[in-house]
């Protein structure tokens, strides 16, 4: 299972990035907006530092619409960086874009599936990952993880390469039941994350072995 991180901070992409389990970057306009990354120059150039700090697939979303625009704008894009993966939303222009850069052999994550058929799009399209919103389903009283699971189901019966990218992650147990059902992918903030080491008889515990490898000195 792949852990990216779901932010535009570098400072959080380095933390994750340092504590060695980090396989990827996931983006969009409103988390590099909360950065204050505006303008095409600085939108370019902040995705390249996030290419330099992390080792895996930076997800770069297009900002446009339409067929034309998304496959100009996703080249310029791709041409950034070889980790940049094309980030693409679930409509019918996004799926002739899918598969446009699939055919290109360039990198695609399908953004905004919230249905089992949007995902059987993305994959018919040969995007290479699929992203379906868990939290946001959640919030309307959706089961997400149950979309996770069919999207698994369908992509294993016809042997899809598209991986189920989980994003809109909330908390830790998103995480855990994901990895449960086989998604590919978690995309996380970085306390969902860290809440993973959490255990209160790990703190305790230490405290004992502390005070006691104390005594043995
Ligand atoms: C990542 O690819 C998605 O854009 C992100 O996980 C959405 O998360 P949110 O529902 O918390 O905004």
């Amino acid at each position: 299972m792949k852990f990216f991180i779901d932010t535009a901070n570098l400072e959080q992409i380095k933390e994750a990035q340092d504590l060695g389990i980090l396989d990827g970057v996931t983006t969009n306009p409103s988390l590099m907006a909360k950065e204050g990354i505006a303008g095409k120059e600085a939108i370019n150039k902040h995705y390249v530092d996030i290419c330099n700090i992390v080792d895996g697939d930076v997800s770069a979303e297009v900002l446009s619409t339409t067929y034309e625009e998304m496959i100009k704008e996703g080249e310029e894009l791709a041409a950034l960086h070889e980790r940049i993966v094309v980030k693409i939303p679930m409509i019918k222009d996004g799926i002739k874009a899918l598969k446009y850069f699939s055919d290109k052999g360039i990198k695609t994550n399908c953004t905004l599936v919230f249905s089992a058929g949007q995902a059987l799009l993305a994959a018919k399209a040969g995007a290479t990952y699929v992203s379906p919103f868990l939290g946001r389903l959640d919030d309307i009283s959706v089961d997400g993880i149950e979309l996770i699971q069919e999207i698994r189901t369908i992509y294993d019966n016809y042997l899809f390469d598209t991986q189920i990218l989980a994003a809109s992650i909330r908390n830790p147990m998103h995480i855990i039941n994901c990895a449960k059902i086989g998604a590919d992918v978690i995309t996380s903030p970085l306390p969902s994350i860290l809440n993973l080491l959490k255990h209160p008889l790990t703190d305790s515990g230490l405290a004992q072995f502390v005070a006691d490898a104390k005594k043995m000195n």
